[in-house]
């Protein structure tokens, strides 16, 4: 593999030395550049193409969350990583649209490597530069928008109730993406990881949460699908039903209350590169559903025609980019091929695909129709005879 490109800024030259020193055993792997202000980085930027920026947030001139936003418009592809020691809330807020991931100061040089190897290895899988940049370049993903109007409003009550909050956020795919993304970021130094929005709510305050969503766009409705074939209430739908759907499955087959809860939100989750690429390619994603419906294809097949990659994966490297808990990008990615997972017990990733497939097979809409169960991964978790009862707690999710 070839060596990544790391431009690293910061305005302190303590700073900048003090990583140098810090990263210098990573040189046969990392070719580093380190300069002190934002008009150097951009500057340097044209001379030379980086694969990672690695930015301080706090500095004269340009401060980080205007050199990260100059750098997603001009090169979209890269990867933006915030390094920041002050951990307030009109920073998160500022650069939570703009920076894949942050980190704190002082840093960890095993936790930033990691940080950057896996946001490489995602990046090369991804075909299509063009995909990659336009993935690159999110800084957000549609609500449905009754839920951002119900969150809004709950906010504007006198008593806020977090658990309310929780439940109106982990209904909608963008927004608990975003929420996981901000929680988990090593920014707010937290030990664990959390993969349920009712936690980050509960873990991140209410005061947070309504800075992010009264005073920042992330959360709003930037861009509404534009696509004919497909509406985001279909999808919404879809995406509820597999997730209730999946956590009664993972309940029935004895799973703890962390799987069942990674089941719920694996389930929200599972199709948002549907929702990525929906929103930023409306016409040719039509086309796609367009041949899903003529040719009788499953969506996969016509996704990988058009875009050369399906939108499991595309899902899997967006939340990756943004940070999001490995068992939660494996549920996305994996949910169409759960061959590739060599487990012989149930898990929230098979519960998952079981509630898609059946939900698909009940709802029949062409789009969420994706084939059948796979009966080698389920045999081989023992539970082939239990589909009849999973086709039943399903079919509840849908009209319970
Ligand atoms: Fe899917
Ligand atoms: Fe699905």
């Amino acid at each position: 593999m070839a060596k990544q490109q790391i431009l690293f800024v910061d305005d302190e030259p303590m700073v900048l030395q003090g990583l140098q020193r810090l990263l210098r055993p990573f040189r046969t792997e990392w070719d580093m550049a380190f300069v002190e202000s934002g008009q150097v980085a951009l500057a340097k930027l044209t001379e030379h193409p980086f694969d990672v920026i690695v930015s301080d947030m706090r500095m004269p001139g340009m401060n980080g969350a205007e050199l990260l936003k100059e750098v997603m418009r001009r090169y979209p592809a890269m990867v933006r990583i915030v390094l920041s020691g002050h951990a307030d809330n009109d920073l998160v807020t500022q650069c939570v649209g703009v920076a894949h991931q942050y980190i704190s100061k002082p840093c960890d040089p095993d936790q930033l490597k990691a940080m950057i190897r896996n946001a490489c290895i995602l990046s090369g899988r991804l075909v299509d530069e063009e995909v990659r940049k336009v993935i690159g370049a999110i800084d957000s993903l549609p609500s449905v928008p009754e839920l951002y109007l119900e969150l809004k409003a709950a906010l504007k009550e006198e008593d806020i109730d977090s658990r309310n909050l929780g439940a109106i956020i982990q209904k909608d795919i963008g927004m608990t993406a975003k929420i996981l993304k901000l929680v988990n970021s090593s920014f707010f130094g937290l030990r664990r990881v959390i993969s349920d929005a009712q936690e980050a709510v509960a873990y991140l305050g209410i005061d947070t949460i309504k800075t992010l969503v009264l005073s920042n766009s992330v959360f709003e409705q930037s861009k509404p699908l534009r696509t004919k074939l497909i509406s985001i209430s279909d999808l919404w739908h879809h995406s509820m039903t597999v997730a209730a759907g999946a956590k009664a499955i993972a309940h029935a087959e004895g799973l703890g209350m962390a799987s069942q809860e990674e089941a719920f939100v694996g389930g929200i989750l599972h199709d948002v590169g549907v929702l990525i690429l929906a929103s930023n390619f409306p016409d040719t994603y039509d086309k796609a559903v367009e041949l899903v419906i003529t040719e009788q294809l499953m969506i996969p097949t016509a996704e990988q025609e058009f875009f050369g990659v399906t939108h499991a994966e595309v899902g899997a490297y967006l939340l990756g980019l943004w940070g999001l808990p490995a068992p939660i990008l494996n549920i996305v990615g994996l949910h169409h091929r759960i061959h590739l997972q060599d487990e012989s017990q149930v898990t929230p990733l098979i519960a998952v695909h079981a509630a898609d497939v059946l939900c698909g097979i009940q709802q029949q809409h062409p789009l969420f129709e994706t084939g059948r169960l796979d009966q080698a991964a389920i045999e081989r978790a023992g539970l082939w005879d239990r589909q009849e009862a999973w086709a039943a707690l399903v079919h509840d999710a849908a009209h319970g």
